[in-house]
């Protein structure tokens, strides 16, 4: 599988932690010394998931000099869809990808790197030649705005990469590890609501909704820091790759904190470790493709460059890809 194209699609609109502090008891220090974060996107009344995604995606497979007719695959990683029945299909429709089978995917902030794995089986299988994988979140209708410990975090956003079957000695992901626990499920949920309403006699029914985002912030932050070393060691050790190899660490932007632990673990130099909390917060299943999109556009993510990428979120999920960036052909 080779990584030819990235697109990013954002709000217009940024809340900085100064407008936050208008409304949660906070400030900018506690945020960005705690977190790294400076602002975030919060979509507005005439964005959606659907719209950034689609901005995404069509940078994506400008980028890669592709028509959307030619795709065969479009992977949408994301925990917040527009519509519960998936939202992949509407923006196939909408790009005219009209030979594409599209579906969602949901693995919260891992999503797109376990989209991307999934992605490469069905190119290496010979299944399908060309696959767009999407990271979109608009989390900011499922945080609790009054809630000073989670609200700060989270910003909404959208990446894409292109991806292209390709002969194994061009293969852009050079390893792969996934890893789930459910036993640490309650870490951090966007679970449903249990409200029920009465139907016929004694009989009563769930009505949908979820309750907005709950997490235990010091038990995920002591997870992303214990697991996310652990799957990169194995995943480097698997793959015979010494950590002064890489050109770029790629991890989940979800703290700067954890960022600068994990490349210490590493003795990975800050000018190799790739940030943008400071603009955008934790955009969950986006943060990975919206980075690397950053990266290719102002030049720090070169074609040949090996990039060790980590994604780590509620499930608990987690997981790590070793990636060589391919860029456009020609
Ligand atoms: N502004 C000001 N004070 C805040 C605050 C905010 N936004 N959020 C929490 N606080 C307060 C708490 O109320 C607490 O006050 P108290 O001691 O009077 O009770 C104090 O700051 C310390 O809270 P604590 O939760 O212990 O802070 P922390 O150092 O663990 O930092 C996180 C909190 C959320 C930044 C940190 O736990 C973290 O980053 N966890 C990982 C979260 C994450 O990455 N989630 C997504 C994974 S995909």
């Amino acid at each position: 599988m080779a990584l030819v194209g990235c697109g990013s699609g954002l709000p217009l609109h940024s809340l900085s932690n100064d407008d936050l502090s208008a409304r949660v008891d906070t400030n900018d220090d506690w945020i960005r010394s705690r977190t790294g974060i400076g602002a975030r996107r919060v979509a507005g009344p005439g964005e959606s998931l659907t719209t950034l995604a689609l901005a995404a995606s069509r940078g994506a497979l400008e980028q890669a000099g592709w028509a959307a007719e030619e795709l065969d695959l479009i992977l949408l990683a994301t925990s917040s869809p527009d519509d519960l029945f998936g939202s992949a299909p509407r923006i196939q429709g909408l790009l005219g990808a009209h030979r594409a089978v599209a579906f969602d995917l949901t693995a919260a902030c891992s999503g797109f790197l376990f989209a991307l794995v999934t992605a490469s089986q069905y190119l290496r299988a010979g299944t399908f030649k060309k696959a767009l994988v999407i990271g979109a979140d608009q989390l900011s209708r499922w945080v609790d705005w009054n809630d000073r410990r989670t609200c700060v975090l989270f910003g909404d956003g959208a990446g894409a990469v292109a991806v292209e079957a390709c002969a194994p000695d061009a293969d852009g992901l050079l390893g792969f590890r996934l890893r789930s626990d459910g036993r640490r499920a309650d870490c951090l949920t966007l679970a449903q609501s249990r409200e029920r309403q009465p139907l016929v006699g004694e009989f009563s029914a769930q009505v949908g909704g979820f309750a907005p985002i709950a997490m235990n912030g010091q038990e995920v932050y002591k997870f992303a820091v214990r697991e996310v070393p652990a799957v990169l060691q194995e995943l480097l050790a698997e793959t015979g790759t010494e950590a002064d190899q890489l050109d770029w660490l790629l991890l989940h932007q979800a703290n700067q904190r954890i960022l600068d632990a994990v490349a210490e673990r590493f003795a990975i130099p800050n000018e190799r470790v790739l940030s943008n909390l400071a603009a955008y917060g934790n955009t969950s299943a986006a943060t990975i493709p919206l980075m690397l999109q950053e990266a290719v556009a102002d030049g720090r993510v070169q074609p040949g460059h090996l990039l060790a990428s980590s994604g780590f979120g509620a499930g608990l999920s987690w997981g790590a890809a070793l990636l060589r960036w391919q860029g456009p052909k020609g």
